[in-house]
C-alpha cells in the first residue's frame, strides 16, 4: 500500500498545500510548530477517521476557515483510492471514497491502512490497560470492519447495562439483567476472540521486531491477559455464566466488573514486566516494536505493507537503534517527521521534505 499524494486545505496551519510521497523513506523536517505532526496526522485521519492524537474533529479547522478539507491518493492491490475528509467547525465531518459520499466512518476502514507511532506511544507499555486495548482496538478495526462493528455494539450494550445497574429499583435490574448479559457475552466473545488470535500473531513478530531495532540484545515477549478461551461460543458461554455470578457484585458498584473492557497485554522485556522495570529507552523500543510488529500482520493479512508514520520516533532512540530501525523498514513506504534531519542516515533514495510554518519550502 502507498499513499502517493496529500492535499491539506485549511488544514490545521496549512492554508493550502500538497505532498508527493515516495514509495520507500520519506523524512518530513522543519523546526517545532511549523506543520509536522499536522500533516502526518492528516495521513492517519484517511485511514481511520480518527486523529491519533486526542483531538476534536473541529480542531484542525484552520483559525477562521469555514472549514478544513484532507484529500489523499494511494495506490493498493486493489487499485487506486481516494479519501477525502472535510471538516466544520459546527457539524460532523463528511467523507468521500473515490468521489462517493460514505455515512459511516466505518466504510473507510481497511482501505488506505497505517500504522502510526510517535513518543506519545510510549503510554502503551507504560500507561494504563486502556491505552493498551486501544491499540489491539485500532488495529484490528483497520484489519476487520466486523471487529468495529462488533465493538461499537459492545460499548453500547455496555454503558446501557451499566446505566441499568445504577437503577434504584432493584426489582427491574434483576429482572432485565440477564437479557442485557446475553447480548454482551455474545458482542463480548466476538472481541476476545480476535485479540487473542491478534496477540497470538504479533507476540512472534513484536519479538523479532525487538530483536532487529536491539541487535539481539533484548527479548520481547507478550501475553494476553483476559480471563476467557476457547472457541467464540465457550467465550461465549464463560462470560455469560461469569457475568451472572456477579451480579451481586455488579449492582453493588453499579458498573461491570468484568469483560473484554478491563483486559490487558503484559508485555515483558528479558522476563521482566517492562512497564514496571523497563528504563525509558526499554520502553520506547518495546511500544515501537509493537507498532512494526503491527504492520506484519497487515502484510500477512492483506498480502501488503501499511504506511508507517514515525512521528517524532527518531530523536527517542539512539544512534544504534536508529540505525537499524531504518535498515528493518525495507518494502514500508515509511513517513518520518523529524526535527533535524541530520540525526538520520543520509541516503540518497530518502524523499526529504522541508517544512516551515505550512508551507513546504524545499
Ligand atoms: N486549527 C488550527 N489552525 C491553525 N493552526 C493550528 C491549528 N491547530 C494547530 N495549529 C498550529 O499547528 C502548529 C503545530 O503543528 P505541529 O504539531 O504539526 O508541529 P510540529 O512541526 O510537529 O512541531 P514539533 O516539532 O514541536 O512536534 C502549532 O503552532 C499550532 O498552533
Ligand atoms: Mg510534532
Amino acid at each position: 500500500m502507498l499513499i502517493k499524494k496529500l492535499v491539506l486545505s485549511d488544514y490545521r496551519n496549512y492554508s493550502k498545500e500538497e505532498f508527493a510521497y515516495s514509495d520507500g523513506i520519506n523524512i518530513i523536517s522543519g523546526g517545532n510548530a511549523q506543520g509536522k505532526t499536522n500533516s502526518a496526522e492528516a495521513i492517519f485521519y484517511l485511514c481511520t477517521g480518527y486523529s491519533p492524537r486526542a483531538t476534536r474533529d473541529k480542531q484542525v479547522v484552520r483559525y477562521g476557515a469555514d472549514f478544513a478539507n484532507v484529500y489523499g491518493e494511494a495506490e493498493t492491490r486493489f487499485g487506486k483510492t481516494s479519501v477525502e475528509i472535510t471538516f466544520y467547525p459546527d457539524k460532523n465531518k463528511s467523507v468521500k471514497i473515490n468521489g462517493v459520499p460514505v455515512s459511516k466512518i466505518g466504510e473507510l476502514l481497511g482501505n488506505i491502512n497505517s500504522v502510526f507511532f510517535s513518543p506519545e506511544e510510549l503510554k502503551l507499555v507504560k500507561e494504563s490497560p486502556e491505552d493498551r486495548r486501544r491499540f489491539m482496538d485500532i488495529s484490528l478495526s483497520q484489519l476487520s470492519k466486523g471487529y468495529f462493528y462488533a465493538l461499537q455494539k459492545y460499548k453500547k450494550i455496555l454503558s446501557q447495562r451499566n446505566n441499568l445497574l445504577k437503577s434504584d429499583d432493584k426489582d427491574v435490574i434483576y429482572a432485565t439483567l440477564p437479557i442485557w448479559d446475553r447480548q454482551l457475552a455474545e458482542a463480548g466473545a466476538k472481541i476476545i476472540k480476535r485479540r487473542t488470535e491478534f496477540l497470538e500473531k504479533l507476540s512472534p513478530f513484536a519479538a523479532a521486531a525487538h530483536d532487529a531495532v536491539t541487535g539481539g540484545a533484548e527479548k520481547l515477549s507478550l501475553s494476553g491477559e483476559t480471563e476467557f478461551s476457547g472457541d467464540e461460543k465457550e467465550i461465549e458461554e464463560a462470560f455469560y455464566t461469569a457475568l451472572s455470578e456477579r451480579t451481586e457484585t455488579d449492582v453493588e458498584r453499579g458498573h461491570t466488573t468484568i469483560g473484554p473492557h478491563r483486559d490487558d497485554i503484559k508485555i515483558k522485556v528479558n522476563g521482566e514486566d517492562v512497564r514496571v522495570y523497563g528504563s525509558q529507552g526499554q520502553q520506547r523500543t518495546a511500544a515501537l516494536s509493537l507498532k512494526l510488529a503491527e504492520t506484519e500482520i497487515f502484510k500477512s493479512e492483506f498480502g501488503e505493507y501499511p504506511v508507517l508514520i514515525l512521528d517524532d520516533a527518531m530523536s527517542e532512540l539512539d544512534a544504534d537503534r536508529r540505525g537499524r530501525l531504518l535498515s528493518s523498514l525495507s518494502g514500508i513506504q515509511t513517513i518520518i517527521t523529524c526535527t533535524e534531519p541530520d540525526g538520520i542516515p543520509q541516503h540518497e533514495k530518502y524523499n526529504n521534505i522541508k517544512i516551515k510554518a505550512g508551507k513546504i519550502y524545499e
